[in-house]
């Protein structure tokens, strides 16, 4: 796993956009872009419909979701929609949502349409981020989804956020050809050490065949040395 520090989370935003962008740019075929959750990639999804093109070409899918409605204000799809995705002609998919259907079910039919998507295509680039306990994408320390093997996407609770979540699992992940992880701030810094000593599930994205690219500021980079 490689770091790639930065300045300042602004400069973080900007790296990872142009990163992206490159990429995006120079694909032979479909672009395909797994999304993260939370707060920080919002910076990054406002400069890429400032500075990206050729969206007519970008598949997105998201790499975890909450067990919330699609216009909730947990909802990771929602906020990507609304800095990103209705702005521009990108093919965007997201799970289910409905009172007739379970997380789990939504979970395996959302893994029904990205392989369908995804055809034997890999995902160019999966965007996470990593929280302070050091968990990504939807996969919690001490949760069963850590451990899933045989699908690419599940679903389960998640006591530390009393709710439950849908979420790409490691087999997914790692299939990729190239994981961003962005993590900024000082509440960052012991979880990012902690993955570097590959005791977070954040930590285990290097265990696949995927390259993985840590965009970190000066204060979550501090404890790295
Ligand atoms: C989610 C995310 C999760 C997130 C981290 C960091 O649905 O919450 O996918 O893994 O990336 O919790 O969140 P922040 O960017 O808000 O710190």
């Amino acid at each position: 796993m490689e770091v790639l520090a930065h300045e300042s989370r602004a400069a973080v935003a900007q790296a990872a956009t142009g990163r992206i962008i490159d990429l995006m740019a120079n694909a032979p075929d479909r672009f395909n872009l797994g999304l993260a959750g939370g707060s920080t990639p919002e910076a990054t999804y406002q400069l890429l419909r400032d500075q990206g093109s050729g969206w007519d070409n970008v598949d997105a899918w998201l790499s975890d979701e909450r067990w919330a409605s699609p216009d909730s204000e947990r909802s990771n799809g929602r906020m990507a929609s609304e800095v990103l995705f209705d702005h521009v002609d990108a093919n965007l998919v997201r799970p289910e949502w409905s009172g007739a259907t379970t997380p789990q079910q939504s979970a395996e039919n959302y893994e029904t349409e990205l392989r369908s998507l995804f055809g034997d295509r890999k995902p160019d680039v999966v965007m996470l981020g990593m929280g302070d306990d050091g968990h990504t994408a939807s996969l919690f320390p001490g949760t069963e989804m850590l451990d899933v093997r045989d699908s690419w996407y599940t679903a389960g609770h998640v006591p530390q956020q009393c709710e439950d979540r849908l979420t790409a699992t490691y087999p997914l992940l790692w299939n990729a050809r190239l994981i961003i992880v962005l993590a900024v701030g000082a509440n960052k810094a012991s979880a990012v050490r902690a993955s570097f000593d590959g005791n977070t599930p954040a930590g285990l994205l290097g265990e696949g065949d995927a390259i993985v690219e840590w965009y970190l500021d000066r204060e979550s980079a501090s404890e790295l040395g």
